[in-house]
């Protein structure tokens, strides 16, 4: 029994340790590609939204690695180098419309419920060092659907239609190349405590609430 606890205990702490540098790694790469953003931006308050999600992320990495640092489990990275190089890369292609689905509807809203999903199940130091991240996750989301409805208001009927019919296709497309990568993240979850098959159930709700939330005031 007690063989058994410390087992677990052990398996949680590896894989919270290495969801934790993922998150950072993420919000890292988030920062980077952000910044890279402004330069392009339509105007001055996506310069503005864009340049204090580049404070925040930058806030975020240091709180994480400070965790990660106490946490003790290392701070490997779970992204290699290349993945890295690839998912700047992909940022970098995109125009303004699909930067503001697979930044703000994928990366912040739903990569950040993912980890919310998390916040029960975690230890006390971690649950706080994700805290002030999670909060700020909800102003970027804030921006991103706000911009992407601003968008959306001047396209013509049709346009809008199939442009947010497109978008689960969009998502499915770039969660299938984050699983591709080859980090086993049910393993990691489940590691933690958390049921996968009910966290991807819930995270597909979250999904058709933000696409609710993004195109619904629109049809009316
Ligand atoms: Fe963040
Ligand atoms: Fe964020």
């Amino acid at each position: 029994m007690n063989l058994q606890r410390q087992h677990n205990e052990a398996a949680y702490r590896d894989a919270m340790g290495r969801l934790l540098v993922l998150y950072t790694q993420v919000d890292d790469l988030i920062m980077r590609a952000c910044a890279e953003r402004i330069s392009t931006a339509p105007d001055a308050a996506a310069r503005l939204g864009l340049a204090k999600q580049v404070g925040d992320e930058a806030r975020h990495v240091v709180i994480q690695q400070e965790w990660i640092h106490k946490f003790g489990t290392g701070a490997a990275a779970v992204l290699a180098g290349p993945q890295e190089q690839a998912i700047l890369a992909h940022f970098r292609s995109l125009g303004w419309l699909d930067f503001l689905i697979d930044m703000y509807l994928c990366v912040e809203a739903l990569g950040s419920d993912a980890v919310e999903q998390l916040v029960p199940l975690a230890d006390p130091g971690t649950r706080e060092s994700l805290r002030i991240p999670l909060q700020d996750e909800l102003d970027h989301i804030q921006f991103g659907i706000t911009r992407l409805r601003e968008e959306l208001v001047r396209m013509s009927p049709e346009t809008r239609a199939n442009f947010l019919d497109g978008i689960p296709a969009r998502i499915d497309r770039l969660t299938e190349a984050f699983h591709a990568m080859g980090i086993d993240v049910p393993q990691l979850f489940q590691a933690v405590g958390a049921d996968y098959g009910e966290l991807c159930t819930r995270l597909l709700d979250r999904r058709r609430q933000v696409l609710r939330e993004v195109a619904e005031p629109l049809a009316a």
